[in-house]
């Protein structure tokens, strides 16, 4: 050989490479430096466990490289034409010094290697999970381990994702680690015990490593019952708004520990009502008399205690009189309402489903037809409403208020107007036949009846009106125009073409008496198509009827002659 005649150079200084367990890994010859220019050969060897070296490759310029191992290294190792050692499937047993020998004439340079292996943890698991956390008390929140890693996997606590220190108190963690006797690699076991306070009500608690291989790693999360004593009561009374007589109310005991207490006791008018599996205590159909404080407090520690006070409203409303009535026409009708109320209220009167409203309420001294209808008073007290209503009918045997007669616009016929007043509603006939009879609707007891007419001769004419209660029949004289117009020989006046008319028959009677008689039959036709006027007051022309009437006596006299 020829190591004999070489310096021997070892390199200062040790290269560290690190490998991931199970890999393949690069061991670089001279740091990866350049292979050097008349290169005889290059070797690999190891130190051994026994502290001796142990030969792995070798390779002459130009030529394949040879495998010189032995086991645990034969099958696992291969060199490239840059030096670098390549060794498969690393364990921790690979950590150890490998040393590169480069010899060129007269010199041997060494370069010795040393490998760590790296491998992060397999999995991390939250074990021993508790269930329950009581406020200010120490307990085990869990046991987290990161499984087979080198170096051995730091394990940190997380609570809602922040880091939980150890301070020795409150936070107390404990980390323990474990070595495989075969594979060398640790597991790492940290557990958290922690001292919960009331805002970790919904705390989520998890362990993470951050090794110096791979990904960060972080547990499902877990969270715990957090459970502390009741330090306070409260009653609630549970109503929507009011309360008021015939309602149901609720009380309800609401204790802040937890788990909640599910015992405890009403004080109810005197009586300790015991309530177990629920906080609440109905009262049923309460009344003015259960106004008062009630107490709640906790069965097993009835020190805890609390009362509300409960105020019963109530609003009753009377009204006399109620549902229908009837009353004649001129009786008086007393009105009564009485309200019972536990504050102050406002009543308000309306008429006829809210068509009429009144400030007051109504006062019939001399009942009328119009008086009839529904009455309804709304009585309030806040939120509370109360109605009453009545119905009252006012009724009375019909009386006729008005017999009425008016010419009509043409002068031809007559219309008459009965207006009966009564309840039920009358019903209205004539003595004479009319025509287009006309009737108005009934209201407040009053109905209204015209007929036309075009009566031959003077007449009275009967208005009668009659419901189940009794009857009343008035009269007017009604007399014919044809009477009054007949014998009119005198200018007048008058614009009316009857006038004119009779005025043509004056003329002609001066010249032939023969004329008279053709003139007077002229009227006579005319007075059957409907022409005549009454004797009495008319709207208007009363008097000048008057005057006329009495001229048309005087001529009649001068044309009999
Ligand atoms: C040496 O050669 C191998 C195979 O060609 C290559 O994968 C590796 O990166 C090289 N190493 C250096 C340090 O050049
Ligand atoms: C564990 O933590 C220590 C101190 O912070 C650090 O030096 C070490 O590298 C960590 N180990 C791993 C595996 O991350
Ligand atoms: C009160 O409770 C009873 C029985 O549970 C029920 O019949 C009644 O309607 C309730 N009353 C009110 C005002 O809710
Ligand atoms: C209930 O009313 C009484 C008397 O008015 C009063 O002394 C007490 O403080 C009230 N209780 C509550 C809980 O309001
Ligand atoms: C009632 O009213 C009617 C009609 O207005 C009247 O005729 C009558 O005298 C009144 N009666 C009383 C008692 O006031
Ligand atoms: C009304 O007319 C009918 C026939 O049109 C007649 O029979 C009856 O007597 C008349 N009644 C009166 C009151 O004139
Ligand atoms: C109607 O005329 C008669 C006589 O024909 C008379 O007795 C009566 O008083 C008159 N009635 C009216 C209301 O004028
Ligand atoms: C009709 O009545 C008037 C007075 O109102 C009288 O002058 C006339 O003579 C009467 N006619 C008949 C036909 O009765």
């Amino acid at each position: 050989m020829h190591f004999s005649l070489s310096f021997l150079s070892l390199v200062s200084g040790l290269d560290t490479v690190i490998g991931i367990y199970g890999g393949t890994l690069e061991v670089p010859c001279n740091s990866g430096g350049a292979v050097p220019e008349h290169l005889l050969f290059s070797k690999w060897k190891y130190d051994t466990d026994q502290g001796l070296p142990g030969d792995l490759m070798v390779k002459q310029n130009g030529q394949e490289a040879t495998v010189i191992a032995k086991d645990p290294y034969k099958n696992r190792v291969s060199m490239a034409d840059n030096s670098s050692l390549f060794i498969a499937e690393v364990t921790l047993d690979d950590q150890r010094t490998f040393t590169c020998m480069e010899v060129v004439v007269g010199i041997i340079n060494e370069y010795p290697v040393n490998v760590v292996i790296h491998k992060a943890p397999e999995n991390l698991e939250l074990l021993d999970k508790g269930e329950e956390l009581e406020i200010g008390k120490l307990a085990k929140i869990g046991q987290c381990n990161a499984v087979d890693a080198n170096p051995a996997a730091n394990i940190t606590w997380y609570k809602d994702n922040k880091i939980l220190s150890a301070d020795g108190k409150g936070v107390i963690i404990e980390t323990s680690v474990l070595v495989d006797p075969v594979t060398g690699l640790s597991t790492t076991s940290s557990v958290l015990k922690y001292t919960a306070k009331k805002e970790d009500v919904n705390a989520v608690f998890t362990c993470g490593t951050m090794h110096l291989v791979g990904q960060p790693q972080v547990s499902s999360p877990v969270t715990f019952t957090i459970t502390y004593p009741t330090e306070h009561v409260s009653l609630q009374v549970l109503s929507e708004g009011l309360l008021v007589e015939g309602d149901n109310v609720t009380l309800r005991c609401v204790a802040d520990g937890n788990p909640a207490p599910t015992m405890f006791n009403f004080y109810i008018k005197g009586e300790i009502i015991n309530v177990v599996d629920s906080d609440s205590y109905t009262m049923k159909d309460i009344t003015r008399d259960d106004t008062g404080e009630y107490k709640c407090s906790l069965a097993e520690k009835p020190s805890l205690e609390a009362s509300a006070n409960i105020t019963v409203s109530y609003l009753n409303v009377e009204l006399s009189p109620s549902a229908q009535l009837v009353k004649k026409a001129g009786e008086s009708l007393a009105v009564a309402l009485n309200v019972e109320s536990s504050g102050e209220y406002k009543v308000s009167w309306t008429k006829d489903n809210s068509v009429v409203k009144m400030d007051k309420e109504p006062v019939f001294n001399n009942l009328t037809y119009g008086d009839s209808g529904r009455y309804e008073c709304q009585v309030t007290m806040g939120p509370l409403r109360h109605t009453a209503s009545f119905q009252l009918i006012v009724e009375g045997a019909p009386v006729i208020r008005q017999l009425a007669k008016r010419r009509g616009e043409d002068g031809q016929h007559k219309v008459l107007i009965c207006e009966a007043e009564g309840y039920p509603k009358p019903a209205v006939t004539w003595s004479v036949n009319g025509t287009s009879i006309d009737e108005s609707p009934f209201v407040n007891g009053k109905i209204t009846h015209k007929i036309t007419v075009v009566p031959a001769a003077n007449l009275t004419v009967y208005c009668t009106a009659f419901n189940e209660l009794g009857q009343y029949v008035q009269g007017i004289n009604v007399s014919s125009l044809f009477v009054e117009v007949r014998m009119d020989k005198q200018d007048q006046s008058e614009e009316g073409s009857q006038t004119k008319l009779v005025v043509g028959v004056v003329v002609g009677l001066l010249l032939a008496t023969v004329i008279i008689g053709l003139a007077y039959g002229i009227y006579v036709k005319k007075s059957k198509q409907g022409s005549w006027k009454t004797g009495e007051l008319e709207n208007g022309s009363s008097e000048e009827e008057k005057k006329l009437e009495e001229k048309v006596e005087e001529n009649s006299q001068k044309a009999d002659m």
